[in-house]
């Protein structure tokens, strides 16, 4: 593993050896143990699109392994001024340790890496966000003691989430079942990808625009906004023709009672989620989003410890 742009890259294996030490790396911080695995050494984010939970929890993790992080607004460094990604990617890598980027296009993530020296993680994409994933599959096996043999189910956009969710569950056995309005489905490789993933772990992927059907005996119920960064100018057309898969309590009870519910944040109450899931005994949200930190921090710790 020299990168980390998507969970499609990643084995089965390599995964579960993420989760494994995200695990260890959150018991150790909550015991009060750090680890200086990365002293001396510094992360460069680059971020085109905003952010709270990745700038922060990438940060926060640089300093508890004992490097630094440097936040690298595409405002204010040159790259948002034509400099090429190449040239980018070949002088950061004299400087930096490892590199987060935050971008619209995939694409450029895969250029930075290719002329990049040091390791690039993608901190989210138009369309994956792996690192979101990772801290997802963290918390599930949390809550529900195992990933295999689960089932999710993602109600809305066939966006950067449900790809991302489709590699994760996948590869680590968990049934997946996304509805989604026709025209908003997910892109067809990804569901590709997914499916013989599937064949491998014996998992299901199931696509439909039923909601109901989707949703019908989950044990995790995931949901993300209708209109993602860069898509600001369609929220109106989006909330109409989404108004269906809002996550309401009637639609959440066709889940297992035991069901939880995810969201990657930032969340828009009312729109894809009622305020009574979201915010309801089966949320699990605040712990996703903790999780964020020591799931990076294992990806930081296999990718850039010496
Ligand atoms: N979930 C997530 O990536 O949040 P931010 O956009 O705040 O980083
Ligand atoms: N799909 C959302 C995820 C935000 C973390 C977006 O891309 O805006």
């Amino acid at each position: 593993m020299t990168d980390l742009i998507s969970l499609n890259d990643l084995t089965t294996e390599q995964i579960y050896e993420i989760l494994d030490l995200a695990d260890k790396l959150k018991k150790d911080n909550k015991e009060g143990r750090e680890h200086h695995i990365l002293k001396g050494q510094t992360l460069g984010m680059i971020f085109t699109k905003s952010s709270t939970r990745t700038r922060v929890s990438f940060e926060v993790g640089m300093y508890q392994l004992g490097g630094s992080a440097l936040f690298l607004s595409s405002n204010d460094i040159q790259l948002g001024r034509g400099e090429p990604i190449s040239d980018t990617a070949q002088v950061l890598s004299r400087f930096l340790n490892g590199i987060m980027i935050r971008t619209f296009k995939h694409s450029d993530v895969i250029e930075l890496a290719d002329y990049a020296s040091i390791p690039v993680i993608n901190g989210l994409t138009d369309d994956e966000h792996p690192c979101q994933v990772l801290a997802d599959l963290q918390t599930i096996r949390e809550h529900k003691g195992q990933l295999k043999g689960l089932k999710l189910a993602y109600i809305g956009d066939g966006n950067n989430m449900a790809h991302s969710l489709l590699h994760g569950c996948a590869k680590t056995g968990i049934d997946i079942a996304i509805a989604s309005p026709e025209g908003y489905t997910c892109g067809q490789r990804f569901v590709d990808d997914a499916k013989a993933a599937a064949e491998k772990s014996g998992s299901k992927v199931i696509m439909t625009s039923d909601p109901v059907e989707a949703i019908s005996d989950a044990d995790v119920v995931y949901s993300d906004t209708w209109a993602s960064m860069g898509q600001e100018t369609e929220k109106e057309i989006r909330a109409k023709i989404f108004a269906p898969y809002t996550i309401d309590k009637k639609l959440f009870a066709n889940a297992k009672k035991d069901a939880i519910f995810m969201h990657c944040l930032p969340a828009y109450r009312g729109y894809e989620v009622t305020e009574d899931v979201i915010d309801g005994p089966n949320s699990v949200i605040f712990d996703e989003a903790e999780n964020r930190l020591h799931a990076q921090k294992a990806v930081l710790v296999k990718l850039m410890a010496r």
